[in-house]
């Protein structure tokens, strides 16, 4: 199978694609670090379901191979978690040439990664992505971290995996809502990227499965230009202001990440609409792809006056400025500056005064 490389400021990693590569991972261990030992970091839900033929896999080429299952769920992403994990490490003996294996989705992969940038000052890490949205998104790219009390994602560190194994038939046992909030992501990608991809997507010519292959070039060549989020990508963001607004103020309850990104992403062609920098009809077309996957797209009237609040507290900004992902036309995007005056401002005045 090939893979897509891609290139760090430490060095580079190989991402190798492909229904049924998970059979390969013992093989992709042996290349990536020099110990035999291995240790998976699994979560509750992912166990019963991956874990014993991820291990059989590891053994079977002579690996010595432990295993670390954390609840599953968002809390995982914690101080706590952390200290289980340390401590796993340390009663399985894993020296610096031995490695960690994240077997889960986008919280396993943040809070093993963090261990692994952390412990011993860093050791090997192997990301196995088990949902869409860790498969196009989470697991490439390096970053990882954990959650605060005060704000998620607050502390971490960009830790470049060893090696990413994408194996899409791991996605079969996806629950239904899981499946299209990664959908969104990759509709993401066309609307910023590929408008190629994105039509692909619209008629069907290309499956979701087929479509993640794409992303992770997507994703890979941004990272590659723009390792650590100052430019290019916080493209990455589009749909994800707006997004992150609605996922907090509605408790995180309400949206899936990727259910609240769809909205988002409507949310900011409508103002790229009003500001006469998306061409017309964009929203719509958009919408449409998203609906097709049961996935929201409208703003809830009531929850615009908390919105342009929470606004005010978005962290991912520079220099006092939200870097806004407008799109221009399908395919292609770009960061618009904002002040947070300028940007509630106008979210008010989309939304307010429909
Ligand atoms: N590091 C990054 O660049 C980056 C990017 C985007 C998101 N994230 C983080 O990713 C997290 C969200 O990731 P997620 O959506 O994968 O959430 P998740 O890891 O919580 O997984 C979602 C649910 O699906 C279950 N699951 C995972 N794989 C499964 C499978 N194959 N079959 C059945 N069930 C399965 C999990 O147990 C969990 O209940 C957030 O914490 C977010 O901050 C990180
Ligand atoms: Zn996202």
């Amino acid at each position: 199978v090939a893979s897509i490389i891609v290139k760090t400021a430490q060095g580079e990693y190989p991402i190798t694609i492909g229904k049924g590569v998970i059979k390969e991972i013992g093989d992709i261990v042996l290349r990536a670090w020099p110990g035999k030992k291995a240790i998976i970091v699994t979560d509750s839900n992912v166990a019963p379901l991956y874990l014993e033929s991820c291990r059989a896999f590891l053994i079977e080429k002579g690996i010595e191979t432990h295993a670390v299952v954390i609840p599953a769920g968002e809390s995982s992403k914690s101080l706590a978690t952390l200290t289980t994990l340390y401590d796993a490490f340390y009663t399985a003996g894993l020296s610096r040439t031995d490695g960690i294996i994240a077997l889960g989705g986008g919280v396993v992969g943040d809070v093993a990664g963090f261990a692994a940038a952390t412990y011993l000052r860093g050791v090997p890490l192997l990301q196995v992505p088990t949902t869409v949205l860790a498969q196009v998104d989470a697991a490439i790219g390096g970053k990882t971290g954990i959650d605060m009390p005060f704000g998620k994602n607050m502390v971490g560190a960009f830790y470049p995996p060893y090696a990413v194994v994408i194996d899409p038939d791991l996605l079969d046992t996806l629950a239904p809502r899981r499946l299209s909030e990664g959908i969104a992501e990759i509709i993401k990608y066309g609307c910023i990227k590929d408008a190629e991809f994105f039509e692909a997507i619209e008629t069907g010519v290309c499956d979701w499965r087929g479509g993640i292959r794409r992303c992770v070039e997507i994703k890979a060549g941004i990272v590659e230009r723009d390792e650590f989020d100052t430019g290019e990508r916080m493209l990455l963001n589009f749909g994800h202001t707006i997004g992150h607004a609605l996922e907090q103020v509605t408790g995180f309850e309400r949206y899936t990440h990727g259910e609240a990104v769809a909205i988002g992403m409507v949310a900011a062609l409508r103002i790229g609409e009003a500001l006469g920098v998306t061409a017309p009809g964009t929203q719509r077309r958009v919408a449409q792809v998203l609906q097709v996957w049961s996935l929201p797209v409208e703003l809830p009237p009531a929850t615009v006056d908390a919105i342009i609040h929470a606004l005010g507290a978005d962290k991912k900004r520079l220099g006092g400025k939200i870097h806004f992902v407008l799109v221009k036309e399908i395919g292609e995007s770009l960061l618009y500056p904002m002040t947070i005056e300028e940007l509630t401002g106008i979210v008010a005045r989309v939304y307010r005064h429909a």
